[in-house]
């Protein structure tokens, strides 16, 4: 029952960033409605879930609340349309450690071109991308989410404070991401 454990342990946040090395990627499969299918070793030790609490879970089993809903409703618009997606992601471990990444997703077709599920690469985010440009705007996306109550309001508005900040700038969000690979 890992979702239990997921909302029994919701509250608790240590402060702690797990790190992982430059060299290591994370990764994990879902099915089409995001519960994992498989999980890889640096997965299951920076989430800090066994193996079997893990592979079956709703992904959303790492989710920290720090996460504007907005990121994850472009991430699925995104899928849905058959897209790559590249996202700056805060997860949390079980003990309420957390590590971010910058996670490209991309959906998995089978031999007729039909959509059978998705699957997630996660690599190092550099430490001032991270603090002067993704927090800052996943601050100010929450603010926008804190006015409404129901996550759907909520993921509305982040996607729509988003798509604002890109208008201003010009790019789409493809390009953003891409500018601060840079
Ligand atoms: C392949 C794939 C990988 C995902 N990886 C993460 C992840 O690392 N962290 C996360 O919080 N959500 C991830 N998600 C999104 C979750 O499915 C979910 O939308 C998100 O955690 C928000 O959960 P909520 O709707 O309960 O707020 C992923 C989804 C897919 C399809």
């Amino acid at each position: 029952m890992a979702h239990v454990r997921f909302r029994e342990t919701m509250q608790t946040l240590t402060g702690v960033a797990r790190p992982f090395g430059v060299n290591e990627l994370i990764v994990s499969k879902t099915d089409l409605k995001g519960h994992i299918t498989y999980a890889n070793e640096v997965f299951l030790r920076l989430a800090g879930y066994p193996e079997k609490e893990t592979v079956g879970a709703p992904h959303c089993l790492i989710r920290h609340p720090h996460m504007p809903h907005g990121v994850f409703r472009l991430l699925w618009d995104m899928l849905g349309e058959g897209k790559e997606v590249f996202a700056f992601i805060v997860n949390r471990s079980q003990n309420g450690d957390h590590y971010w990444v910058l996670a490209h997703v991309t959906p998995t077709y089978d031999a007729n071109g039909k959509i059978i599920g998705y699957h997630s690469t996660r690599r190092v985010v550099d430490e001032n991308v991270r603090k002067n440009v993704v927090e800052p705007l996943y601050a100010s996306m929450r603010d926008a989410e804190a006015k409404f109550s129901n996550p759907k309001d909520k993921a509305e508005a982040g996607v729509a404070f988003l798509q604002t900040m890109l208008q201003q700038k010009g790019m789409s969000y493809g390009e953003f991401i891409f500018s601060l690979l840079k």
